[in-house]
């Protein structure tokens, strides 16, 4: 327990945390890498050059600061993060580490401002923060074991066939080299697979949903080669180029909540902006295997023809349901191919697909089409409490507000 003095501590200097935020974790995974390399192993490279994981950490610790005496308000946040710390395999002993450093670049950034007064308040409320994640990471780890199939940590697994989807998107069906069954998931759910790219000289972990429905014998992940970016995806691209049928892969089990929740009644909608299909192609056949009595809904941007992956897969999804439908259109406005709609989805359009406002949705894709579509499905009457959505990264703000109510278009 926290004293009434550490608390009022915390919350005042929150503000200054919301203020140099980003100043203090950028300096803090500085010194956390110079001081402990190893952990290059483990923390996403590109993530950190483009400074997302520094803002998702800076607003978690603000949060945190202002939360301090109701620390049960950010369970949500804390599951989602510590899906992720799990399926790392992050530790107990590692967050002393990280609590030693965080601590240190709040004095590097704050200066004389941070007293020792301040300094000792934050050391303790770290304290509590970091039993929260550990006792809930706790119960993940125990739940991944013992399930059937289960395992801890990173296993061996041997890709059993390589298929191509479009132009872009290529999928890996993956199956334990062990020959042991494969641990349920829930349709939304990831793994994170780790590769050792000859060359580098740090492992590298990269999480990717479960592309296909559970039950099989078998994962599929379905990954797209980042290669119109500078520089090019390093993952991606060397399983595209690299990976093939026999070769072993480590893969930890699956995590992560943004899952397809079981309703029997609710109109489930699930929309797709491009490589964003793959969470939602495994809802989709998932609810066919289950032949769910749902009105379906499946809406799935492309860039173009070319890219449009699982056009079968969702024909014969939709086919075996009662009442499905798939729409479907491309960015391209040269894209001459047949489509429900042409460019980004617009109100309009999701005003006739989406079948009513009890709809259950659930939206994946780049963060500016998730912000987009988030913000039309509020204007058109669904309320945020229905609208569940997945970052392919480090979970960001994403500004959402209807920007006008009423309007027809
Ligand atoms: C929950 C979750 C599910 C996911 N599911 C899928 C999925 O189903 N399919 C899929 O394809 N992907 C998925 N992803 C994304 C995936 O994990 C990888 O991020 C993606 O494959 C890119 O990895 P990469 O190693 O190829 O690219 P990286 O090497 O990680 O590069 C990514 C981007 O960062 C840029 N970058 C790299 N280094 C720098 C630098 N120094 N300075 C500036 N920019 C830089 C690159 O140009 C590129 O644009 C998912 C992610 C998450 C978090
Ligand atoms: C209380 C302490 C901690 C907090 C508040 C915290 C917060 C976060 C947040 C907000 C994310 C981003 C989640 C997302 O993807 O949306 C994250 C990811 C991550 N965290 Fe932590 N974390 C803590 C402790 C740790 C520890 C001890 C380690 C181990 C060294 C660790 C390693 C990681 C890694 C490797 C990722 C994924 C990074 C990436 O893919 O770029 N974290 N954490």
């Amino acid at each position: 327990m926290l004293s009434q003095k550490t608390i009022d501590i915390v919350k005042s200097t929150a503000p200054v945390l919301e203020v140099k935020g980003q100043e203090i974790t950028t300096a803090f995974y500085k010194l956390l890498f110079s001081n402990h390399p190893e952990l290059l192993n483990i923390f996403n490279h590109a993530n950190q050059s483009q400074g997302r994981q520094q803002t998702a950490l800076a607003n978690t610790v603000y949060a945190a600061a202002k939360y301090i005496d109701q620390l049960e308000v950010l369970v949500p946040a804390v599951k989602q993060i510590a899906h992720k710390h799990r399926s790392l395999a992050i530790k107990p002993e590692h967050y002393p580490i990280v609590g030693k450093y965080l601590l240190e670049a709040i004095k590097e950034v704050l200066g004389e401002a941070a007293t020792d007064e301040i300094i000792n308040a934050w050391a303790e409320a770290y304290g509590e923060i970091a039993n929260v994640f550990i006792s809930v990471e706790k119960a993940m780890y125990t739940e991944a074991e013992e399930q059937e199939g289960g395992w801890v940590d990173f296993k061996d697994f041997i890709v059993d066939d390589k298929k191509v989807e479009s132009s872009v998107i290529t999928s890996f069906y993956l199956k334990p080299k062990d020959g042991g069954k494969v641990a349920r998931f829930t349709p939304g759910q990831y793994i994170t697979i780790q590769v050792s790219i000859p060359g580098e000289k740090y492992i590298m972990n990269r999480q990717y949903s479960l592309s296909d429905a559970p039950g099989k014998d078998y994962y599929r992940i379905s990954v797209k080669r980042e290669a119109e970016c500078n520089p090019i995806g390093k993952v991606s691209n060397f399983l595209h180029d690299d990976v093939n049928v026999g070769d072993t892969i480590k893969v930890s089990a699956p995590a992560g909540d943004f899952v397809l929740e079981s309703n029997p009644h609710a109109p489930i909608t699930l929309i797709a902006g491009g490589v964003g299909v793959t969470p939602m192609i495994s809802m989709l056949k998932t609810l066919a295997d289950q032949k769910a009595e749902n009105t379906v809904t499946f809406i799935q941007a492309a860039k173009n023809s070319e890219m449009h992956a699982f056009m079968d897969e969702v024909s014969e999804a939709c086919s075996k349901l009662g009442d499905a439908t798939a729409y479907f259109g491309y960015d391209d406005d040269d894209d001459s191919s047949a489509g429900d709609f042409q460019g980004y989805i617009e109100k309009s359009f999701l005003r006739q697909a989406v079948p009513s406002s009890d709809s259950i949705c659930y939206v994946c894709g780049p963060a500016k089409f998730m912000e987009s579509i988030i913000r039309q499905l509020k204007e058109i009457g669904i309320s945020e409490d229905r609208i569940h959505y997945e970052f392919f990264g480090p979970a960001m703000t994403l500004n959402t507000e209807p920007v006008e109510t009423g309007a027809n278009n």
